[in-house]
């Protein structure tokens, strides 16, 4: 099956240099170099068979990795034990220990405040922008480990991100990083209860996406002007603008 769906970008080694490789964006993962962005383990271990099962069934936004849910479970289970097969590194290392999430605190004002100023203490806006746009002073100088430019995110262009949906993948993706790219894991510097705080402010910078925490800031002054000059930004057509 690997050699049906997957090696035309993944390679016939899975080494990622397949040949549509040259032609994507982000290169497609080599599976011999086995370094995963979509982990629910600590930075620089390997993921765990559900993290990878669920890359393969989810695919990864702003990039050419398809969703691949038009194979059954069992196959694309059968598909993470084959790519494994590439690397050395399983062989040798274990996939590394989740990390532990917290129940998840009641959205509130102080939290999503909190958020903010957490924000701008550790630095997200170098690279991701103020207004959270993937704009930030240090975002046109980034490579990945494949020495390609990489975009910081922009949580205002939709609501998806690579590794998941949910407040939770939230929560993991910056207290793991994205290894393999300048995304960091700020698991040293990040205390559990603060993370719920960051999570929830990250979600009002989706200012296209509904979200609890979305409305909630936007029933503040404060809140509701930053939204708004966001949104003004993201309407080229200027459609949504007020004459
Ligand atoms: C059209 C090209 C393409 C095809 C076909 C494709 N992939 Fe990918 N895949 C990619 C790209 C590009 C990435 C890197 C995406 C990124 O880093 O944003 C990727 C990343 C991945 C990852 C990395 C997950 C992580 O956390 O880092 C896995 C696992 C994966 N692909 C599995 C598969 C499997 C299994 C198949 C076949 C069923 C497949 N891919 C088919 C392009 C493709
Ligand atoms: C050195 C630059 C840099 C810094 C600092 C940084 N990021 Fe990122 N971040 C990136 C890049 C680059 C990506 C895109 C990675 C990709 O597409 O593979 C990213 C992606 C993300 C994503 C989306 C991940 C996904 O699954 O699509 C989130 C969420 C995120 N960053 C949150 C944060 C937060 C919160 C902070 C601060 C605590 C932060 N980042 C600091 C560079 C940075």
């Amino acid at each position: 099956m690997y050699y049906r769906f997957c090696w035309g970008c993944h390679g016939f080694r899975g080494d990622g240099n397949g040949e549509n490789g040259p032609y994507l964006n982000i290169l497609p993962r080599n599976f011999v170099a086995a370094t995963f962005k979509c982990r629910s383990t600590p930075t620089g271990t390997l993921p765990t068979d559900e993290d990878l099962f669920d890359s393969v069934g989810r695919g990864f936004t702003n990039s050419n990795m398809p969703a691949w849910i038009s194979l059954t479970k069992q196959q694309r289970a059968d598909m993470v034990a084959f790519i494994k097969t590439f690397s050395p590194r399983w062989k040798t290392d274990k996939s590394g220990d989740p990390i532990n999430v917290p129940a998840e605190p009641a959205v509130t004002l102080d939290s999503i405040k909190h958020g903010k100023e957490l924000f701008t203490k550790l630095e997200c806006w170098k690279c991701h922008g103020q207004e959270g746009r993937g704009d930030g002073p240090s975002a046109s100088t980034l490579t990945d480990s494949n020495d390609q430019p990489i975009r910081p995110y922009n949580f205002a262009a939709g609501s998806r991100f690579k590794c998941g949906t949910t407040n939770h993948d939230l929560y993991k993706i910056f207290m793991t990083g994205l290894d393999g790219t300048p995304m960091p894991s700020f698991a040293d510097v990040i205390k559990p209860e603060d993370a719920w705080d960051l999570v929830h402010y990250l979600r009002t910078l989706q200012v296209t996406h509904k979200s609890p925490e979305l409305a909630l800031w936007m029933t503040t002054k404060e809140g509701a002007e930053i939204v708004k000059a966001q949104k003004i930004v993201g309407t080229p057509t200027g459609a949504d603008i007020e004459q």
